[in-house]
């Protein structure tokens, strides 16, 4: 029956019907509703694909566990760096002792880490307590595997090379109310030399725009002011899609969306940040005051062995040019540590980036060696005490920038998003500026998804203190 229906999402749309009753069976039968957990590792891009995931097991009748003694429990695993797999070896570990005291427990893995061919094999020899596998490019078939894994008695495994198609309009459920990434484009084309992300998310792929507004128009609806267009370039977006578009265009159309209050966008690589799209941000009132810029290498010479396609002088240009356009912008940026090769005057040329960019924050990497990227076979592979050294003394230089830049808005009424009740102290709330430096101040429950004014009293280094200014 189930292979007549071969166009998605209806062939989904059929497996969450069969598993619906599947799963009211077994919660009969134990007599409580059956219960799932997902445990999310990496970036953006896989929180909002654990919201995916999340859609689908609520639509079948599983009720989210707040811990991972639960009926089905997932990982959506990441595998930039080696510590990512690291960690979820060991939970599996942990895993197999809960499902002693379960048996009918479900353990499902998913996510970056799955496209790798070696993780696949490690997983069938020694962790066989695991029930299903799946990959970066088949998320939305969730309910058909556990339909196939339900009904057989074997690990199922079900991993694509590339994506067939983009499937729209599957069950979501997010997060937060009123926040949401919202995924203009998959896969990467670059092929950064240290980066697995190509290996394992595919090649570009672009969304429709009209899907992309209509999505976002449905979730302003729902009552979502603030979206994070997520991709892994978001600017080389809409190259490959019927009518080609850029970003730039992109957000000016998302930008007139009534009732949508800020607009985020992840990750811009440098090489491709257009001037057309510096005038969109300047243009654009929605759009944060916010930039994350990787910039991975402050020296030339490693840039060009990390294929990244700019230099220490383009970089620089480009952040002038961004700072003359939209003066009070917040920079963000990503930075690796220990490249193969990176001498001590390469890291000072990082250093010397850090010094004159003066980012808002920078996350810091030590590099870590991917298997099949083209780094990994790179020869003078850097001791890891010397890269311990430089790691310590760039993270040192950024904590010491980030402090004073982001006392800037002191004494100043900023607005501010709402995101949750300050989990260190009562009666406080905690939201974000615009340039997404935390602000906590006086507040309840009731201001949580809404933009408030708020005087900013006290610059504590990486986050202010405030009172509401009503
Ligand atoms: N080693 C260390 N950091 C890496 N990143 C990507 N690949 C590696 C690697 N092999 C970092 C880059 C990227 C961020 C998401 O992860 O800085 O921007
Ligand atoms: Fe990796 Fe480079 Fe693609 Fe980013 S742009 S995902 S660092 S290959």
């Amino acid at each position: 029956m189930n292979q007549m229906i071969e166009q998605e999402p209806q062939r989904q749309r059929y497996f969450m019907e069969q598993m619906k009753a599947l799963v009211a069976e077994r919660s009969r039968e134990k007599g409580r509703p059956l219960t799932c957990m997902i445990n999310t590792f990496g970036c953006q891009m896989n929180a909002r694909d654990s919201e995916k995931l999340l859609g689908i097991l609520e639509t079948i009748g599983f009720v989210e566990a707040d811990s991972e003694e639960a009926d089905f429990v997932l990982y959506n695993t990441c595998t930039v760096r080696d510590n990512a797999n690291q960690k979820v070896y060991g939970r599996l570990g942990y895993l197999q002792t809960l499902k002693k005291k379960n048996p009918d427990m479900l353990i499902a893995l998913c996510g970056c880490m799955m496209q790798e061919p070696s993780v696949i094999e490690k997983i069938k020899k020694s962790y066989s307590h695991v029930d299903i596998i799946f990959g970066t490019h088949n998320i939305f078939k969730l309910a058909e595997l556990i339909y196939n894994r339900m009904m057989g008695d074997r690990m199922v495994i079900d991993i694509w090379d590339a994506a067939k198609e983009i499937v729209e309009d599957l069950p979501v459920e997010r997060k937060f109310p009123f926040k949401s990434g919202v995924n203009i484009m998959f896969g990467c084309n670059n092929f950064c030399s240290y980066c697995i992300v190509p290996y394992v998310r595919g090649r570009e792929r672009s969304r429709k725009p009209e899907d992309i507004l209509a999505e976002i128009r449905r979730l302003v609806a729902d009552g979502v002011v603030e979206v994070m267009l997520l991709g892994q370039n978001v600017n080389s977006y809409g190259t490959n899609v019927e009518t080609p578009i850029t970003f730039a265009e992109l957000l000016r159309q998302v930008n007139e969306i009534e009732g949508l209050e800020r607009i985020r966008f992840m990750t811009s690589h440098p090489k491709d940040l257009s001037e057309d799209l510096i005038e969109a941000m300047r243009d654009c009132k929605k759009v944060c005051n916010h930039l994350h810029l990787p910039l991975q290498s402050g020296s030339s010479r490693i840039l060009g062995l990390m294929n990244r396609r700019y230099t220490k002088e383009s970089y620089l240009e480009l952040v002038d040019k961004i700072r003359a356009a939209v003066p009070d912008i917040a920079l963000t940026t990503d930075i690796i540590v220990g490249f193969p090769g990176e001498t001590e005057a390469d890291f000072q040329e990082t250093m010397d980036v850090v010094r004159r960019v003066r980012y808002d924050s920078a996350f810091t990497f030590i590099y870590s060696k991917r298997t099949g990227t083209p780094a990994a076979a790179m020869e003078n592979q850097v001791p890891e005490d010397v890269v311990k050294v430089r790691f310590d003394e760039l993270l040192q230089e950024v904590q010491k920038i980030s402090g004073e830049v982001c006392g800037r808005d002191i004494n100043t009424t900023q607005k501010v998003l709402v995101e949750c009740l300050d989990d260190h102290k009562e009666g406080y709330v905690t939201g974000r500026l615009t340039n997404n430096t935390v602000v906590h101040f006086p507040g309840d429950a009731s201001l949580i998804g809404r933009i408030v004014d708020v005087y900013l009293e006290e610059a504590k280094g990486f986050y202010y203190m405030g009172r509401c200014d009503r």
